[in-house]
């Protein structure tokens, strides 16, 4: 099979299984280039397979030794389907540690489920007793309310007035003028449902409830703050409601794990980066990209790895914990510097479109865009047959 990229609203929707390799690949290796993290022994992701869950996957397992279990949403190729970026990611973790010396352990399927919470509950019993660290890092669209049956969907969209911005249309190349509109109670209602903070307390409950939490134990999720420039569609916005809540229910978690663990629930307020989550937000792939052009040339950019390994090696198991006044860990420090903001709003500003396309930071966001799905490496040929028979034997743990 020949792989391209195929993009259909700044999604791709394809990926190449070697590019997939040579993405986790990397990772593992700028891990094992920081500091060794003195960290968890045992560590659930929810969302594991890609973004920020597959970077903070990667650090505490090659530069930490823990053993990780992963649940993710992905699905392998089929027919003329390739198979997403995910399933590829965790087949290429998955033959990586190998080398290591820890068990790692992939189950796919939905996290929002009861049947899933059950499945990894027994794993952890049978294999590894307690897991001491529970990453929260869903990002998703939609999500089966078990109740009734009905498949709910998230929504990105402002509240009371529209906000129209710039935006890149990836596949044309081109940049365009969107307007967003404004969403309704439900939209808020049904985007708090899928990415607020209930399906995490329930993980938590249900392990609570189990045993199968460490004394000590701690949980994490991701949230994002931002700026300015990201305000009337992300914080002010139908999924800064939904950030709200996960930020309110990571504080009543954090009760329960205190009074019978001493264990504790953090909040990350994380950097904008490009993952498939984030460049479908409108507006997003413009702020990132000057983002970044502003953080390479004040030598404070990081790869999604490195922030990742930082935010576990300093802040939550370090003693290096910036935390804001709401309890967040705030990751997101440099990126937050006002000086880093208005430079970032300034480039926004004075940036025609042409220039806009021309700018380090945005052929650096469009090159982690590709990349993520495993395009635009050098050293593959894009042009070669890949021997999709190989790659289906490959299989999780
Ligand atoms: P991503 O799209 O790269 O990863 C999402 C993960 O969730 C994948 O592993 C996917 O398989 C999994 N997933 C989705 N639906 C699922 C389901 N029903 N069952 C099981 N797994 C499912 O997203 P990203 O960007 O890494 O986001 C993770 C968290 O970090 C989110 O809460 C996001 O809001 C937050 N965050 C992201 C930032 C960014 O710039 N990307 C910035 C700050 C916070």
């Amino acid at each position: 099979m020949i792989i391209k990229p195929k993009i259909r609203s700044n999604v791709l929707t394809n990926a190449h299984p070697k590019g997939c390799e040579l993405f986790v690949k990397q990772q593992i290796e700028e891990t094992q280039s920081l500091p060794n993290i003195k960290g968890p022994k045992n560590v659930l992701i929810i969302g594991g397979s890609s973004g920020y869950g597959l970077a903070s996957r990667i650090a505490l397992a090659f530069s930490g030794g823990a053993n990780t279990i992963n649940v993710s949403y992905e699905a392998p190729p089929k027919g003329k389907r390739t198979g997403t970026a995910g399933w590829w990611n965790n087949i290429a973790f998955n033959q990586q540690a190998k080398a290591l010396a820890s068990t790692h352990k992939d189950f796919v399927g939905d996290a929002f489920s009861k049947a899933m919470k059950e499945d990894v509950i027994q794993y952890i019993k049978t294999e590894l007793g307690t897991v001491d660290l529970v990453i929260y890092s869903l990002a998703a669209g939609a999500r089966k309310d078990e109740t009734t049956g009905d498949l709910v969907k998230s929504s990105i969209k402002t509240l009371g007035q529209p906000t129209t911005g710039r935006t890149i249309d990836i596949a044309k190349q081109r940049i365009e003028t969107l307007t967003v509109e404004p969403g309704s109670q439900t939209d808020v209602d049904h985007t708090v449902f899928v990415m607020g903070g209930s399906d995490w307390s329930d993980w938590i409950d249900a392990m609570l409830k189990a045993d199968v939490l460490a004394k000590q134990a701690k949980t994490i999720s991701y949230t994002y703050v931002g700026g300015e420039s990201t305000k009337t569609i992300y914080r002010d916005g139908t999924i800064g409601k939904a950030k709200e809540d996960l930020e309110q229910q990571a504080k009543s978690i954090h009760e329960r794990l205190q009074s019978e663990l001493e264990g504790e629930a953090l909040i990350s307020s994380s950097k904008a980066v490009v993952t498939k989550a984030s460049v479908f937000i409108p507006q997003m792939p413009i702020y990132v990209s000057c983002l970044y052009d502003v953080m390479m040339k004040e030598k404070t950019h990081e790869s999604i790895l490195s922030h990742k390994h930082r935010l576990f090696n300093h802040m939550v198991y370090g003693d290096a914990r910036l935390v804001d006044s709401e309890g967040r860990l705030r990751i997101d420090h440099e990126e937050m510097k006002s000086q880093t903001q208005s430079n970032t709003v300034q480039l926004m500003e004075d940036l025609s479109d042409d220039d806009f396309l021309k700018l380090h930071g945005t052929k650096i966001m469009l090159k982690d865009f590709y990349q993520m799905n495993g395009f635009d490496f050098d050293s593959i040929d894009y042009d070669q047959d890949v021997d999709m028979s190989y790659y289906e034997t490959l299989t999780l743990n």
